[in-house]
């Protein structure tokens, strides 16, 4: 029987145990999870979801405060175009997030930074360019690009020194979307030195539709994609990810043409992960009927979630001179609509609630948008109960071994490895 380890993924020079720990927005896969993965030879990945919040609690940097300080007017207004971020603020938060990861790097694998173009940041082009410019400044391995089709993104760093040093892949969870990524970027002489194929059982937002995602399958997309690439004599890695819960389900996606896997899920009960472990205790306690995909999300993508994830319905009022990470081109964002049609509906209410929408930047800075994986109600299964019925939470090495080692559909219980 084949285990992960028998399978090599090469991507740019590197050859690697094919295992990408998925980025997991906000902070959620933390430096000390990614390092586990590279340590490992494997890649691992950190997410640049709000990185000045992140720079904030992590390194004591003060750039919240500073922000609210210029747009303490705007508190309460529907109005936010005003509200923009201080580029250099951007770029030296992105530095500070991605050099203290990178001084900390082991081993031989690598550390990729995860950029969603859905934050906008009421500024989309300028601020995703200096999120990408100041990660590569600062020695990152890779970009993976994602939430969102990037079809102009790569070209914002067309100029940078080390626009071929860098990995770039793109996620996609369609053959048409890669197509389209390809086509747009074909000027530039450089492919993507990796391809993320996300099927809809993934964590976090699903690039499928919220009534069509259950009419899709991993290993389908990823032998099409897979396929097409070979006629085409394109030779780029194909990396599968979602649902992907054992090491015998890695190695089904590389028999099925990829290259490695990405996974999540598993990690986010991992003692290095970010969530707050009384958080990573109601991943362990969830069932299957607890999980639900729903189009809460200002981002417009579906998002799977818990049910009882305290975000749901909060109804709090827009933050954005704190974070304001959503705000599209124009200054808006869907959660500000919702909110302000609630208020409307309620003048005199003294608290409000708001289902449609949540304030999805408070919420992930907080810990209350229970974001997870399809999985998730089987992670119980991965580990041991302690003596007073909470979980003990695996350390990643375990996990990132499960995946590497294991055979026949098996999971080793973190007790019975030392
Ligand atoms: C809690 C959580 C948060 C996630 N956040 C992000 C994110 O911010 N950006 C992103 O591209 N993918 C995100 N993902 C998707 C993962 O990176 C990964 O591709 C996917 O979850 C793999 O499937 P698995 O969780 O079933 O292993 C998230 C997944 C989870 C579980």
């Amino acid at each position: 029987m084949k285990c992960l380890n028998d399978y090599r993924m090469t991507i740019g020079d590197h050859e690697l145990v094919p295992i990408m720990i998925g980025g997991m927005g906000v902070d959620i896969s933390s430096t000390d999870l990614a390092l586990v993965a590279s340590r490992l030879d494997g890649v691992g990945t950190i997410s640049d979801a709000m990185s000045q919040t992140v720079t904030d609690r992590r390194y004591k940097t003060r750039f919240v405060k500073d922000k609210v300080k210029l747009y303490k007017h705007t508190v309460g207004k529907t109005d936010k175009s005003e509200v923009q971020f201080d580029l250099a603020h951007i770029a030296s938060a992105q530095a500070i997030h991605v050099t203290k990861t990178m001084d900390r790097k082991q081993g031989n694998g690598l550390i990729y930074i995860n950029v969603m173009e859905k934050l906008g940041m009421n500024n989309p082009k300028a601020t995703l360019q200096v999120r990408m410019e100041s990660a590569m400044d600062a020695g990152i391995d890779g970009i993976t690009l994602s939430a969102g089709l990037h079809l102009g993104s790569m070209a914002l760093v067309k100029d940078h020194p080390r626009f071929n040093d860098v990995h770039f892949g793109i996620i996609v969870s369609s053959l048409r979307a890669l197509q389209l990524f390809l086509r747009k970027n074909k000027s530039l002489n450089r492919l993507p030195n990796f391809i993320i194929v996300e099927g809809p059982l993934a964590g976090g937002h699903l690039g499928f539709g919220i009534d069509d995602w259950q009419d899709y399958d991993l290993l389908t997309i990823t032998r099409e994609v897979c396929a097409w690439l070979e006629e085409q004599q394109l030779s780029i890695p194909v990396i599968a990810a979602g649902g992907i819960f054992t090491g015998t389900d890695a190695v089904n996606a590389v028999e099925a043409g990829a290259a490695g896997v990405q996974v999540a899920t598993r990690f986010t009960i991992a003692k290095e992960c970010g969530l707050p472990d009384d958080v990573k205790q109601e991943y362990l306690k969830s069932d299957e009927d607890n999980i639900e995909v729903n189009t809460i999300s200002p981002t417009g993508y579906p998002m799977r979630m818990l049910k009882n994830s305290p975000a749901i319905c909060k109804g709090i009022q827009p933050n954005c001179e704190s974070f304001g990470y959503l705000l599209d081109s124009k200054g808006r964002c869907s959660y500000i609509d919702a909110y302000n049609a609630e208020v409307a509906k309620h003048p005199d209410a003294k608290k409000i609630e708001v289902c449609e929408k949540t304030c999805l930047c408070t919420a992930m800075r907080k810990f209350e948008c229970w974001t997870c994986g399809s999985t998730t109600y089987r992670l119980k299964d991965t580990t041991v109960k302690n003596p007073d019925g909470s979980y003990l939470l695996p350390d990643a090495e375990h996990i990132f071994k499960d995946y590497q080692f294991s055979v026949g559909n098996k999971i080793s219980l973190p007790d019975s490895v030392s």
